[in-house]
């Protein structure tokens, strides 16, 4: 049985196409471009594919999410204004199965910005945030979530016993203990 790389659904928001020129001082000078090709290039040293998209429509990232359920193996999001606004979005991805995970990444520390920004209605519904790092918050997801699909695809680790647990080696007799003589006697 061969098993394929996972294959990793990449999804920006709305205004992250305009990365490079948009508030350059809260998202940094990286343009998406850039930051695709550097999720390319971090994957294939992972060992995963990624497809990156993007879209300035909520009823296109939920069709994409969708997709996601049959077509990827986990999912990596930035919702952009999204993520404080749309319930529809988050249900999307509640919706997707649990060995099918979804990270969410932001650029910027959205708890050092405007308090409308410090609620997240996507994040309850994802394994795990990562935000504030600019382009190397992409980066961080991209590997927790292939750590996460990499170990839910290996054997479960075997139990760990305690010393009390562990069944006793069966004991040989100590060079002491043998029988004197005996053994090495030849006839
Ligand atoms: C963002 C933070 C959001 O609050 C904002 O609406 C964005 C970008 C980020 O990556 O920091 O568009 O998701």
């Amino acid at each position: 049985m061969t098993t394929l790389p996972a294959h990793i659904l990449v999804l920006h928001g709305p205004n992250l196409n305009l990365l490079g020129l948009r508030e350059p001082d809260v998202y940094g000078k990286d343009t998406l471009a850039d930051v695709n090709a550097q999720l390319e290039a971090l994957s294939r040293e992972l060992g995963v594919s990624v497809a990156c998209r993007q879209s300035n429509h909520e009823g296109e990232l939920i069709d994409w999410v969708h997709e996601a359920r049959e077509r990827f193996d986990g999912v990596l999001i930035n919702p952009g204004g999204y993520t404080h606004t749309s319930v529809a979005l988050r249900d999307a991805i509640a919706a997707l199965p649990s060995d099918k995970p979804c990270v969410e990444v932001h650029l910027s520390n959205v708890y050092k910005r405007e308090t409308f920004r410090h609620q997240s209605l996507t994040a309850p519904v994802c394994v795990g945030s990562i935000m504030g790092f600019g382009l190397q918050s992409y980066l961080l997801g991209l590997r927790a979530l292939a750590a996460r699909l990499s170990a839910v695809s290996l054997p479960p680790p075997a139990p760990v016993l305690m010393p009390s647990e562990a069944p006793r080696p069966s004991r040989a007799p100590r060079p002491s203990q043998a029988p004197r003589g005996r053994s090495h006697k030849r006839a």
